[in-house]
C-alpha cells in the first residue's frame, strides 16, 4: 500500500536517469527558490532559466503562482493548502530532475517543514535550496501587485509576512541579499547559482 492505494507496482524502464543526463549532458536537480512575495524569485528563475540556456543546458521553471492556475487551481493559502501546493510542486520537480532536467521551482513555500519534505525527495544533494534573503519592508515598499497594500488594509487575510508566517531556512545551499543599500542585479545572482552548479558537477 503505497498512500491510499493498494495493490500498485512500480515499474522500472531500461532507458534511466543516467542515460537521459549523458544525451543532456547535464545532471538533473532542483533548485527551490523560496522568500516572500515580492523578493524576487520569479525574477531569478527567468534570468537563471535565460542563463542556463545560453550555456546549452535544459531548464523548466515552476512558479508558484503560475502552477496555482491549473495543476493546483483547486488550493487556497489556508496552510493546508499551501502545503500541498508545496508537496505537489515537490513532486513535479522530483520528476523533472529525473528527467534529467535542471528543474527551477519558484514559490513562496514558507513553512520549514514543507520544505524539508521536498528536500526529503530529492537525497544526493540534488534539492538546492536558495534564500532570497529581502526584508519584509523592502519587498513592501516594492509591491509590484500592490497586494501588501490591500493585506495591510485587511483586504487580503493570511497574507505572508503580514498575518501569516515566513520561516526562513537555517541552513540552505545559497543565500542572496542584498549588498548593502544596493540589490545585486537579477543577472548577477543567477551567476551565482550556476557557479554553484558548475562547483558540484551540475552542468558537466
Ligand atoms: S505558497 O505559500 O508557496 O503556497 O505560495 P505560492 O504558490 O508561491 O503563491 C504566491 C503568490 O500568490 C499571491 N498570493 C499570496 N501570497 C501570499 N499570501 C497570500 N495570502 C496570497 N494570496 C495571493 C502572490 O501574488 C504570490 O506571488 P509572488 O510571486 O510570491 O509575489
Amino acid at each position: 500500500t503505497v498512500g491510499n492505494s493498494t495493490n500498485i507496482k512500480w515499474h522500472g524502464c531500461s532507458v534511466d536517469k543516467l542515460e537521459r543526463q549523458e544525451l543532456l549532458q547535464q545532471k538533473g536537480c532542483v533548485i527551490w527558490i523560496t522568500g516572500l512575495s515580492g523578493s524576487g524569485k520569479s525574477t531569478l528563475a527567468c534570468a537563471l532559466s535565460r542563463g542556463l540556456h545560453s550555456r546549452g543546458k535544459l531548464t523548466y521553471i515552476l512558479d508558484g503562482d503560475n502552477v496555482r492556475h491549473g495543476l493546483n487551481s483547486d488550493l487556497s493559502f489556508r496552510a493546508e493548502d499551501r502545503a500541498e501546493n508545496i508537496r505537489r510542486i515537490g513532486e513535479v520537480a522530483k520528476l523533472f530532475a529525473d528527467s534529467g532536467l535542471i528543474c527551477i521551482a519558484s514559490l513562496i513555500s514558507p513553512y520549514r517543514k514543507d520544505r524539508s519534505a521536498c528536500r526529503a525527495m530529492l537525497p544526493g544533494g540534488d534539492f538546492i535550496e536558495v534564500f532570497m534573503d529581502v526584508p519584509l519592508q523592502v519587498c513592501e515598499a516594492r509591491d509590484p501587485k500592490g497586494l501588501y497594500k490591500l493585506a495591510r488594509a485587511g483586504k487580503i487575510k493570511g497574507f505572508t509576512g503580514i498575518d501569516d508566517p515566513y520561516e526562513p531556512p537555517l541552513d540552505c545551499e545559497i543565500v542572496l541579499q542584498q549588498k548593502g543599500s544596493k540589490c545585486a542585479s537579477p543577472c548577477e545572482m543567477a551567476e551565482e547559482v550556476i557557479g554553484f552548479l558548475e562547483e558540484k558537477g551540475y552542468l558537466r
